[in-house]
């Protein structure tokens, strides 16, 4: 590893924190965090609120409930908008709980829901928060650098995203930005945090260093995938993940499987839920794609689990890919007992 006090780092991470934050859409400065994405959920929550705080966290899934988790540990009176797991939130439901409860101070939010496979309408949502003036935390784990995210265009305070995700980098560093009103929340914030600290980062930012040890190797990785990144374009990037994600979901239900996300328009274009057929054990069918096609799927999530598995397509994914994932499923399936349609 080099010196992460030393010249070459700061040159490596000063580039890496630019190129982030075109992909970001925004102006402000982007923190790379030595941790995994929820890392990065906890220090947008300790950073911009204090304890007692009222905060409104629209949950459609396992992450959803995580982001309200993290703000109740810290203190925060969090009242929940909760939605059936696969559904998407509804930015009027967001905006009737605000103008109910003017001492909501932020809404917490998950733009992608991977446990599920909905992509929420962050920017109708984002409007309604903004038109109410509260702040807008945003889990954007699974979306940034895979589809559209403009943190500065759409009004979108805190925003979050980990590395193993769109950015196809070994897991362990976490991005964030905070918008002028972020920032200006940060000043009054009194949740306690130490790692966490962005105050600490930002200062240490034009220096080129992080307070502390940074995850030096996967540095190396993110400017490799940055690289790759913007020789392929943000519009072609979001433009094969969404021809990938109809891929998917053409191709699913070609096969007659059910997808669990029922309206099309909120079925997200980074991971696919399908729902298991019955007579079939997901952890056997799993278990059969991993080891003789070669193939990991991820199963469900909480009280999902044993009900659906789940097709990851983000970051470095090409129809070959998904062809393989189709191919597979249809050879696989009738292993275990599955009948197709006829016409396969
Ligand atoms: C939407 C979303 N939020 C948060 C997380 C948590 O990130 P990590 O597992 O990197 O801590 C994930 C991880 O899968 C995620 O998909």
């Amino acid at each position: 590893m080099v010196d992460h006090r030393g010249r070459r780092f700061a040159e490596l991470i000063q580039r890496v924190s630019t190129q982030l934050k075109d992909f970001f859409q925004t102006k402000n400065d982007v923190l790379i965090l030595s941790a995994s994405g929820t890392g990065g959920m906890e220090a947008a929550v300790v950073n911009t609120l204090s304890p007692g705080d009222k905060v409104l966290a629209v949950s459609i899934g396992a992450f959803g409930d995580r982001f309200a988790s993290i703000a109740e540990t810290y203190g925060a009176q969090v009242m929940r908008l909760s939605y059936e797991w696969g559904q998407a939130a509804n930015p009027e439901d967001v905006a009737r709980a605000l103008a109910e409860d003017r001492n909501i101070k932020a809404v917490l939010v998950t733009h992608n829901e991977t446990s599920t496979g909905v992509t929420n309408p962050l920017e109708e949502i984002a409007r309604v928060v903004r038109d109410q003036a509260r702040l807008l935390i945003v889990d954007a784990v699974s979306s940034l650098g895979a589809i559209p995210v403009e943190t500065d265009a759409w009004g979108l305070d805190v925003v979050v995203t980990g590395s193993q995700k769109g950015w196809m980098v070994p897991p362990g560093l976490a991005f964030i930005s905070l918008s002028e009103r972020g920032w200006k929340a940060n000043e009054s914030a009194k949740m306690p945090r130490f790692y966490f600290d962005l105050v600490r980062h930002r200062e240490l930012l034009p220096k080129g260093q992080t307070p502390w040890t940074p995850t030096v190797s996967v540095f190396f990785g993110l400017e490799v995938a940055l690289e790759r990144m913007a020789a392929e374009g943000q519009e072609r990037i979001f433009a094969r993940h969404a021809r990938i994600g109809q891929m998917v979901r053409n191709g699913v239900k070609d096969l007659g499987l059910k997808p669990l996300v029922a309206d099309e328009r909120f079925a997200s274009n980074t991971v696919t839920s399908i729902k298991c057929p019955e007579g079939i054990e997901v952890a056997v069918l799993r278990r059969l794609l991993e080891d003789e096609y070669d193939l990991v799927l991820a199963g469900g999530q909480g009280k999902l689990s044993g009900k659906i598995f789940r097709i990851g397509h983000l970051g470095l994914v090409g129809e070959e890919d998904i062809r393989h994932v189709l191919e597979s499923l249809r050879e696989a399936l009738p292993r275990l007992g599955y009948t197709l349609p006829a016409h396969r």
